[in-house]
């Protein structure tokens, strides 16, 4: 990246998490241009790119029998929302403190908490409804007992719980594979609609997303971001039992609609996006250099003394200025705030870009080199060391 004063970056920051093949990618800019160079939007069913696409997602990933486009993240995690309400008739929903779902009112609470925030109401903006954000209960990741007493506090009266896949929003915070079960489990028994939201972590962290790697299926999926490397588009992909009641189908009830959903310059971009990902080398390649990424900078912390865990899975990787275990967003109020933006802000100092803001995770893209992890993790060690 270059900014207005001419001063370049390595970008790690990835506006956010889109960029997996890297910025401007050439064939993704190819397909998007050839889809202009066709009909654009007509507001009538469905075009090809979304046929196309949907079939791509059922083809990857292991929830999806039906698919839904949008064009940004919030607007599939909004639609969840209503669909999961829609088929159970029921009002509450249940989200874990520290992760992020989109802007809107229903979801947007207890994301980057302070600690006197804790286990309360915190909504993440002025002029949310006090309504959406009584029907959104806050439990603890990685603790089932949590979500069990918020559904016997709640009977019969939650629709569903909502789980960012991996918890990236506040860096990484990797979800026990017990505890997902244990919310399978536990939304079977009680008739409750989960949700796997994978806004980030679809297409990045493989074909299938993260539910593929922890072998765990949820009713609905939201997938934007890497889909499209950059571009406008994200997918809501569920079971045909819970999808076949959005008003697409003769008969279905919970409304869906919006006149760019399956934009052609989304869709396109989205089918070019999964057919760089899908012989596998993207993600070996961005996985081993996340690997070798995290590797370097803890070895630097250990040797330099410095409290340091590098967090992270496949191409991310966030650098937390604390040490010991993490298991949920309690144990990152341990992380040293001040030391996490100073150590960021003297990166992109030296032209490294990582956005230096405490917790925020760093992607690896297809573009990125070897080379480029080694500079890295020189220029971490040098600042490192001036910190110390
Ligand atoms: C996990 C998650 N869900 C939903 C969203 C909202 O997506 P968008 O910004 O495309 O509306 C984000 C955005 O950062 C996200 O990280």
């Amino acid at each position: 990246m270059r900014d207005v004063d001419g001063n370049t970056f390595l970008d790690y920051h990835a506006a956010f998490g889109p960029i997996v093949l890297g910025h401007n990618d050439s064939a993704v800019n190819k397909a998007v241009a050839q889809a202009l160079a066709g009909p654009d939007i007509t507001g009538i069913g469905s075009d090809e790119g979304e046929i196309l696409l949907a079939e791509k997602v059922v083809q990857h990933v292991p929830s999806a029998e039906q698919v839904l486009c949008f064009n940004t993240g919030s607007e599939a995690t909004y639609m969840a929302v209503r669909l999961a309400r829609g088929v159970t008739g029921r009002t509450k929903l249940i989200k874990f403190q520290g992760t992020f779902h989109g802007w809107h009112d229903y979801l947007l609470m207890n994301i980057a908490s302070p600690a006197n925030m804790i286990g309360k109401q915190d909504p993440g903006s002025a002029g949310q409804l006090q309504d959406a954000i009584d029907n959104t209960l806050i439990a603890r990741l990685n603790d089932l007992e949590s979500v069990e007493t918020l559904i016997k506090e709640n009977t019969d009266q939650v629709a569903a719980i909502f789980l960012e896949a991996i918890p990236h929003n506040i860096g990484c915070v990797l979800p026990r594979r017990n505890f997902v079960e244990g919310l399978r489990r536990l939304c079977d028994e009680h008739g409750i609609v989960l949700v796997f939201d994978e806004v980030i972590t679809g297409f990045r962290h493989g074909l299938g997303g993260f539910q593929a790697h922890i072998g765990v299926t949820p009713d609905v999926t939201t997938m934007a971001k890497a889909i499209a490397n950059g571009y406008p588009c994200a997918v809501l992909a569920g079971k045909r039992e819970v999808m076949r009641h959005f008003s697409t189908e003769p008969g279905g009830k919970v409304f869906v609609g919006g006149t760019y959903n399956g934009h052609p310059v989304g869709t396109s971009a989205a089918l070019a996006t999964i057919a760089a990902l899908e012989d596998g080398s993207v993600h070996e390649r961005t996985f081993r250099l996340g690997e070798k990424m995290r590797a370097g900078l803890s070895e630097i912390g250990e040797r330099l003394g410095i409290p340091l865990e590098v967090a992270g899975f496949g191409s991310v990787f966030t650098p937390y200025f604390m040490t010991g275990d993490i298991s949920d967003y309690e144990d990152l109020l341990r992380n040293d705030t001040t030391n996490d933006v100073r150590f960021r802000q003297a990166m992109c100092d030296r032209g490294i870009y990582m956005l230096p803001v405490a917790m925020k995770r760093n992607h690896i893209s297809a573009a990125h080199t070897e080379a480029d992890i080694d500079r890295t993790i020189d220029v971490a060690e040098t600042v490192l060391k001036s910190m110390r």
